[in-house]
């Protein structure tokens, strides 16, 4: 195990369980509709999630990306959400969006950027997240698809990251408090 990992909260097995499972959940619901069912992976903690879960999903989608954050350096929100790259489609009004988000923590983010897709016209706008933190809660949100709900530990790898490292890890882990104190 890396060295600033303090124990594993979610496993590579109970992950593959988990994108098994929302993908099956996808393939249900969205089968049969008549809009472009479009992949909307939120960067860059979104990324190895979104690859995971679109490779079981076996009705038809497209991929898109937006980078946002609402970050700044550490591990404390700062209630601003920053739009770095935006999702710019002519096509909007017959786009299904599916949000893949890596984790759900304040709720500032996915409730912002719900918000806004919808005003930009997007024919329907759901949200899917890898962990949810209800606990840590700003705003009332609910995601339609979650892998795990997790209580209120920083975590990192599979796509998050603290100051852009443990990204890579296969799993999620509780980064030890002695890697973040002093912040
Ligand atoms: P929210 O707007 O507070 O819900 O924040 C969501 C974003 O904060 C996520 O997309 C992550 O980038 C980041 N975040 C929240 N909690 C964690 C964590 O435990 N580890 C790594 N990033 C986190
Ligand atoms: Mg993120």
């Amino acid at each position: 195990m890396n060295p600033s990992v303090e124990k594993i909260l979610v496993s590579e097995e109970e992950i593959d369980r988990i994108t098994t499972r929302i993908a099956a959940e996808i393939d249900r619901d969205y089968k049969g509709n008549d809009g472009r069912l479009i992949l909307l992976c939120i960067l860059k903690g979104s990324i190895v999630f979104m690859g995971d879960l679109m490779k079981k999903i076996t009705i038809p989608v497209e991929i898109d990306c937006m980078k946002v954050s609402s970050y700044g350096s550490g591990t404390q929100t700062t209630g601003n959400v920053h739009i770095h790259l935006d999702l710019i489609r002519p096509d909007l009004p017959d786009c299904d969006l599916l949000i893949i988000e890596d984790i759900i923590d304040s709720g500032v983010t996915l409730s912002y950027l719900t918000k806004y897709l919808k005003n930009k016209g997007a024919k329907s706008v759901r949200t899917c997240t890898l962990l949810d933190k209800p606990s840590r809660r700003k705003v009332d949100f609910k995601p339609d698809y979650c892998g795990c709900e997790i209580p209120d530990e920083f975590v990192i790898g599979y796509g998050l990251d603290y100051d852009e490292r443990f990204r890579a890890l296969p799993y999620v882990g509780v980064l030890k408090p002695e890697v973040y104190s002093g912040e």
